[in-house]
């Protein structure tokens, strides 16, 4: 059968990217133009100046992921793009530009919900993954459990009830005085500090798929302020480590349960805090112990990116699943 080519845009936070991917699963360009270190001053990210670098960026990468692909427009079967979850002003960059390139070139227009890609980062790594499998997904904005059944089908298990995960990380560490965004930085101090340190609180709902990590987020602020009242010097390496332990617990307890409730045998990871090798390992290790297996994305992978994009359109794709070409950007679009 004949291959398929499909271009992959991503602007929804403070990456532009894109990228083509060939029959869903082999990688022919993947670029990403971060705006991380302009964001940083700021502390997180400033919508505003987000839109605004994103047109600056959006056509030049485009054309730089033709071009590392080898592939002309012409050859495209289909222009994928994220139109939700995210910043409004932000994914309108991107749906602008997916919108315009599928309607001059007379190309299907398909919407991609970001999540559903972090998910499908996961086929580029390995590439004998196939449905049925577990998903958690742990980005800056979302925490679930997400049954994926088939390749355009999913059932939503449970999500966080307050913040996310990616959230949690990043507000602890602005309050640590680290710079954003906060998980790699609180993953490298982690490494120098002790787990066991402090006993911070680990919120396992009754509710089984249920996440909060709001409490946590409190727990750690007000030791934080404690000691710093009763004039003890802090630890940060055992504060980040001992943060980070408590949220790994966490959700590496609820993806053992939810593997043990579906009996499903392989999960894997998606979002950017699956970037975080000690909740890889961890996983790792117990899901190992019921006998099943943890597939998370290669680093590049994890985070922002429109491989992931590409990767979801295809099956789309295949599925016949084309957006009308007024689509519009959903803010908070969900699993
Ligand atoms: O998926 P992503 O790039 O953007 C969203 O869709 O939200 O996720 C970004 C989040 C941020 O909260 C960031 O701090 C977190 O992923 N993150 C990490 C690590 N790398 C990125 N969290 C923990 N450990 C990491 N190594
Ligand atoms: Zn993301």
């Amino acid at each position: 059968s004949k291959d398929v080519y499909i271009l992959g845009i991503e602007s929804s936070c403070d990456e532009t990217a894109a990228a083509v991917v060939k029959n869903g699963r082999e990688v022919l360009s993947n670029i990403i133009s971060s705006q991380i270190v302009i964001h940083r001053k700021f502390g997180g990210v400033v919508p505003e100046i987000a839109s605004r670098k994103h047109i600056e960026n959006i056509l030049p990468v485009i054309d730089e992921a033709l071009r590392q692909a080898n592939v002309k427009l012409e050859e495209i079967d289909a222009v994928a793009v994220t139109y939700g979850p995210g910043l409004v002003g932000a994914l309108l960059v991107g749906v602008s530009a997916a919108k315009a390139l599928a309607w001059a070139n007379d190309k299907p227009l398909i919407g991609v919900n970001h999540l559903e890609g972090h998910v499908f980062a996961n086929f580029l790594n390995d590439k004998d993954l196939e449905p049925p499998f577990m998903a958690l997904v742990v980005s800056g904005g979302h925490t679930a459990l997400l049954k994926v059944t088939d390749y355009n089908s999913f059932e939503l298990l449970g999500q966080t009830r307050d913040d996310a995960a990616g959230e949690a990380f990043d507000k602890i560490a602005r309050v640590m005085g680290l710079q954003y965004p906060g998980g790699p930085e609180i993953e490298k101090l982690a490494a120098a500090g002790d787990p066991q340190a402090i006993d911070f609180p680990r919120a396992l709902l009754k509710e089984d798929y249920q996440f909060s990590f709001s409490g946590l987020k409190s727990a750690v602020i007000n030791y934080l302020h404690n000691e710093q009242q009763a004039g003890r010097e802090v630890n940060k390496a055992d504060v980040a480590a001992s943060f980070q332990e408590a949220i790994v617990d966490v959700l590496v307890q609820k993806s053992v349960h939810a593997l043990q409730e579906t009996g499903l045998k392989k999960i894997v990871l998606a979002g950017g805090v699956s970037a975080n090798k000690h909740l890889q390992t961890a996983l790792a290790d117990a899901v190992g112990g019921i006998g099943a297996s943890l597939v998370h994305p290669t680093p590049i992978l994890c985070t922002d990116n429109a491989v992931m994009i590409a990767c979801r359109g295809y099956f789309m794709y295949q599925n016949g699943e084309y957006s009308p070409l007024d689509l519009n950007a959903v803010p908070s679009l969900k699993l």
